[in-house]
């Protein structure tokens, strides 16, 4: 049976991604930060249809705590895990200038170096795992102004993909599957949301089925490593104009 740790996974893209898994038959474990609540209602929701799940807590810009949470998985009934998807993120406003040191750490630890510890860790301590999937963002391919230190964390997976898919080969695939807008964050208006929207050049409104069907691919496919799926209808050509709108 396929065990997968999904971070960031009590709501919103991660949730989704869940409960898609479990339908097919994987252990998922929900990890969470904030949202205990909706991490225990996405498990039951899972467990009433069939599915089987856990939740974990931990904060991710703490290593103690991924620690942590890795001993408590390897040491529970469904420790063996062989799927790593590093979901968990922070969106945050700010330019270059007017980040201050406070919000670059809170973005750069749990978008970069949590990947980086959490995967390296589960490389190490898990026999079993195969494959490790991070959640980049297709937007981050051009300037986003707004969210100038997310771009440079998201845009830095992709690299630290490559390097992993060399260090952790042969045993592990590692991919990066970069989505373009799917959800309106707490951080946008609705008008830029919106004027974002306009930008993608395919109309379509099936990019979560996309998003998940491309996950179901990376969890099947024996040979791609090191690489990166983009699935954004087209959004990246167009997001360096909609981003300074
Ligand atoms: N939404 C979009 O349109 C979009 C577009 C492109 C790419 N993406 C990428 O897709 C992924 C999911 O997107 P999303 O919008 O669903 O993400 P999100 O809501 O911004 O964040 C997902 C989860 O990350 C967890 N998290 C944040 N800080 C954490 C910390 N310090 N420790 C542990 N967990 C922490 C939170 O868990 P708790 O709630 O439990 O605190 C949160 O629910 C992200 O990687 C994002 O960058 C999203």
């Amino acid at each position: 049976m396929e065990t997968v740790l999904i971070t960031g996974a009590a709501r919103r893209v991660g949730s989704l991604i869940a409960e898609d898994l479990a339908a097919r038959g994987c252990f998922v474990w929900i990890h969470y930060h904030m949202h205990e609540q909706e991490a225990r209602e996405l498990c039951d929701k899972i467990k009433n249809h069939g599915g089987q799940s856990d939740h974990i807590k931990a904060d991710l810009t703490d290593i103690s705590q991924i620690d942590g949470m890795l001993t408590e998985i390897s040491e529970s009934l469904h420790g063996r895990l062989t799927t790593l998807i590093n979901n968990a993120s922070v969106f945050q406003n700010g330019t270059l200038q007017t980040t201050d040191s406070l919000d670059w750490d809170k973005t750069i630890n749990t978008n970069l170096r949590a990947v980086w510890y959490l995967s390296g860790r589960f490389a190490n301590r898990f026999p079993g795992a195969k494959r490790i999937l991070t959640i980049g963002d297709a937007s981050a391919e051009s300037y986003m102004p707004q969210h100038s230190v997310y771009a440079l964390s998201k845009h830095a997976l992709k690299f630290l993909t490559e390097q992993m898919a060399n260090e952790f080969a042969p045993d592990i695939r590692v991919n990066l599957i970069s989505p373009g807008l799917v959800l309106k964050s707490e951080y946008e208006t609705q008008n830029t949301w919106d004027n974002r929207q306009r930008r993608t050049l395919l109309k379509n409104d099936e990019i979560v089925e996309s998003i998940l069907a491309g996950i179901r691919f990376l969890m099947q496919d024996p040979g791609m490593t090191g690489a990166e799926l983009i699935i954004d209808n087209g959004f990246r050509f167009n997001a360096g104009k909609a981003n300074i709108r």
